[in-house]
């Protein structure tokens, strides 16, 4: 990430001497201090910390730019002997003795105030030369006992940043004549225990975290502080708020979760400040110069509403001649599902690669393989993972995310109400989920923005330059010891690569395939359960809320009520599971299927129970029903049972019509699940007492009336086609 902005003003001309500077009591000028840090490679930590600098307008000289790192794993960092070479370059082009130099770390480094804060405390500490400190003693902890003691505070000596006149560090580098690889921090530490040269250099160490905080050692110590619009990191334990906050050693991720913050990057005040930096609007583009994105989908397991994903996946605004589509299908099971989608709109997209169950290949060699045709391919700008599990229900999501321009980019979806998220604010020592403080409030919505976190999985976005240049190893995703997706954030990490969680607009949910069996023609049918709301999107008519709500129930006939209930597709699931299990009733009256096997009006019919679908028609009943009934028959109160609950086929050569009959429940619901006129002609209901009739029923709309005594009612003659009805006695 190149940093819009350039900064790099000549340095040696911000020399302004003032002679009041070293006086004691004067304050030092802020165009006297100027920062020195050493970056080989433009890191998203290096994006960060330059931004931090930019925002309290920090003067920064950038050492090192394009060379090759040669201090060691710049995460674990045990060299460094390269900053010295290059700080030691720098220095002799500065003449003026006045200046003050702080030389930190950038990649996991942040700055939390102002130059004229730091410069102050500086001259608090009444020394030439400030270190900051650290509770933990390293690289050489056989040199523990030449440590003077500190009554309060840090004991060691932290390289990581330093501040200090000009004419001593000069002097504390001079001897500097080590390789690349060897350690800064045990230079400075010899020279620190050295009594003597201690004192002549004038060297002591910020102790109690005033200047600079390391974070190893000290995740307990620190805390983020919210006051008057403004974040800052408390030091707890000294009761202090550090101008300068660094990850050091392994605590990478808690630098990232306090950039979330500092400097004022989220307030409660402000919200996100960052959220809308570094946007590349699509809106100035034509639709040809999208940037081009392959979708990589993912068919692990058997998974509901597979169907839907598809449809939602051809509602994705996006132009499709911008989209290259990788379909990975490990389950047979929906193999037609693929297979319809991509017979009928496959080629609308610009390129499509299927990778089927047959081909055998695993989850992780298969993410290996897609992330792997994006980076060999020159067109391919962004890979998109899409877990098939995911629903998406933002149609803009991926200009959403393409416009955010980062690394890469998750929409934060959740599971259905519950806490579980597609991203981890923290990870625990080994590796695993842990909760950072704010996840909550992020997956509950109550703080909203742009959330750098250690772990994105299911549906996120990966700006496909980072494949050709950080992340080219094959194998991002196959790992001994961890999952794919955990092995792909590993990895990320490990190169220091920002992912970030995007919760400033709801995107979607994520699906439960637990319990998903596949027994049955329309499975999703089953879903009530496992997945209520998408189960109610797919199977409720779309007007059942509305109707309920502003009391729209229609009354063709007294006490009888009549409302939407099913979606088309709910009655078409329902009649073809029906006829596809095909043991319909004969129709007699002897019926081994009900208690005394003897049924006074027989029908043909199908029982729920036949299909193992009691429970879910139980639970569909208290739902959306139940809520119904004691609207209109106030206070009658139902538990929906029923022993009774089945599909009636109409047919005028089977049986076509039912005599007048009282039905053994208290209410009873009638849903009519095909079409008159298309699907068949006649049918209805009349109720004899009111010499009432039913006769243009209308699909997916139940007809609710009482069982006994005023109801007395019969089936009208279908006379032609096939008529079907889901009829339920309820409390019988
Ligand atoms: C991906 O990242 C690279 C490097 O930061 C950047 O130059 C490029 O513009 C990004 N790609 C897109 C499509 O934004
Ligand atoms: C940085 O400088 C700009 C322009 O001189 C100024 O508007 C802004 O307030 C300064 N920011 C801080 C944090 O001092
Ligand atoms: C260290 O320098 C400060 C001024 O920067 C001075 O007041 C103090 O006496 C010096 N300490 C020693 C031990 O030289
Ligand atoms: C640098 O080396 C010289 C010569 O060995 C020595 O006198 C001096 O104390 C050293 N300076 C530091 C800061 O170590
Ligand atoms: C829902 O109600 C609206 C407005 O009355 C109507 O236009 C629409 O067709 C209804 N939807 C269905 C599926 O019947």
């Amino acid at each position: 990430m190149k940093p819009s902005f350039l900064f790099l003003l000549s340095w040696m001309c911000l020399c302004v001497v003032s002679s009041l500077a070293n006086s004691g009591h004067q304050l030092i000028p802020e165009e006297n201090l100027l920062v020195l840090t050493v970056a080989t490679k433009e890191t998203d930590g290096f994006g960060r910390f330059l931004r931090s600098a930019k925002y309290y307008n920090y003067t920064v000289k950038v050492l090192g730019r394009g060379e090759k790192w040669r201090g060691g794993d710049y995460m674990s960092a045990p060299g460094g002997g390269q900053k010295l070479r290059l700080l030691k370059a720098a220095l002799l082009d500065i003449k003026s003795e006045h200046q003050i130099i702080l030389f930190i770390d950038s990649y996991d480094v942040v700055f939390a105030s102002g130059p004229k804060e730091l410069l102050r405390k500086f001259q608090q500490a009444k020394h030439k030369v400030v270190f900051s400190s650290e509770s933990l003693i390293w690289p050489d902890r056989h040199l523990e006992d030449k440590y003077p003691h500190v009554r309060e505070g840090n004991r060691f000596l932290g390289s990581g940043g330093f501040i200090g006149y000009i004419p001593s560090i000069k002097e504390m580098i001079a001897n500097w004549t080590q390789g690349d690889s060897d350690s800064d921090q045990l230079f400075f530490t010899k020279i620190y225990i050295d009594p003597a040269k201690r004192i002549t250099l004038n060297i002591t160490l910020d102790s109690k975290c005033r200047l600079f905080q390391n974070l190893h050692g000290a995740l307990d110590e620190v805390v983020l502080k919210f006051e008057d619009g403004r974040v800052r990191a408390r030091n707890v334990q000294y009761d202090t708020l550090p101008v300068v906050l660094h990850g050091n050693g392994p605590t990478k991720l808690q630098m990232n979760y306090l950039g979330n913050y500092i400097p004022n990057s989220w307030t409660f005040e402000t919200g996100c400040t960052i959220c809308h930096e570094n946007l590349h609007p699509l809106s100035s583009l034509k639709e040809s110069e999208y940037p081009l994105v392959m979708i990589g989908i993912f068919i692990q397991q058997p998974t509901p509403f597979v169907t839907v994903f598809f449809e939602r996946l051809l509602k994705l605004q996006y132009p499709q001649n911008r989209l290259k589509i990788f379909i990975y299908n490990h389950e047979p099971h929906h193999e037609h599902q693929v297979n319809s989608f991509l017979q009928d709109h496959g080629s609308m997209y610009k390129d499509v690669k299927y990778i089927q169950p047959k081909e055998e290949m695993d989850g992780a060699a298969a993410r290996d393989f897609a992330f792997d045709m994006c980076r060999k391919d020159k067109e391919c700008d962004y890979f998109f993972n899409l877990e098939i599990e995911v629903v998406l229900k933002n149609e803009n999501t991926l200009k959403i995310l393409t416009e955010q321009n980062l690394p890469i980019v998750a929409p934060m979806i959740t599971r259905g109400g519950r806490l579980w998220s597609n991203f981890w604010g923290a990870l625990s020592a080994d590796g695993y989920y842990a909760r950072s403080e704010d996840y909550v409030d992020i997956v509950q919505g109550r703080r909203v923005g742009l959330w750098n976190v250690p772990y994105v999985s299911s549906v996120y976005l990966v700006n496909a330059s980072l494949l050709r240049t950080e992340l080219t190893d094959y194998k991002l995703f196959t790992s001994q010891s961890f999952d794919s997706d955990m092995a792909f954030c590993h990895s990320v990490r490990n190169k220091g690569i920002f992912m970030y969680v995007n919760n400033l607009h709801t995107f979607g949910r994520m699906l439960s395939t637990e319990n998903y069996k596949m027994e049955h023609l329309h499975n999703d049918l089953w879903q009530i359960f496992e997945n209520p709301v998408d189960w109610q999107e797919r199977y409720i008519h779309e007007n059942y809320t509305r109707m309920m709500k502003d009391k729209l129930i229609e009354n063709p006939c007294p006490d009888v009520y009549w409302f939407p209930v099913f979606t088309d597709l709910a009655c078409n699931h329902l009649v073809e599971e029906m006829e596809h299990f095909g043991r319909w009733s004969g129709g007699g009256n002897v019926d081994t299927r009900i208690q005394g096997g003897y049924e006074n009006v027989p029908t043909i019919d199908i029982h729920m129970n036949q299909i193992n679908f009691e429970k879910e028609w139980h639970k569909f009943l208290l739902e959306y029903v139940a809520p119904i009934t004691e609207k209109m028959f106030p206070g009658y109160y139902t538990k929906a049972q029923f022993e009774l609950a089945f599909v009636v086929r109409y047919k005028p050569d089977e049986q076509p019509s039912l005599r007048p009959h009282h039905d053994a429940s208290t209410f009873t619901i009638n849903i009519a699940l095909n079409q008159v006129g298309t699907d068949y002609q006649g049918g209805g209901c009349r109720f004899l007492r009111y010499d009432c009739s039913i006769q243009a029923p209308r699909k997916g709309w139940a007809l609710m009336h009482p069982g006994r005594l005023t109801h007395y009612h019969e089936g009208l003659p279908t006379t032609a086609g096939v008529r079907y009805i889901a009829v339920t006695f309820v409390d019988p």
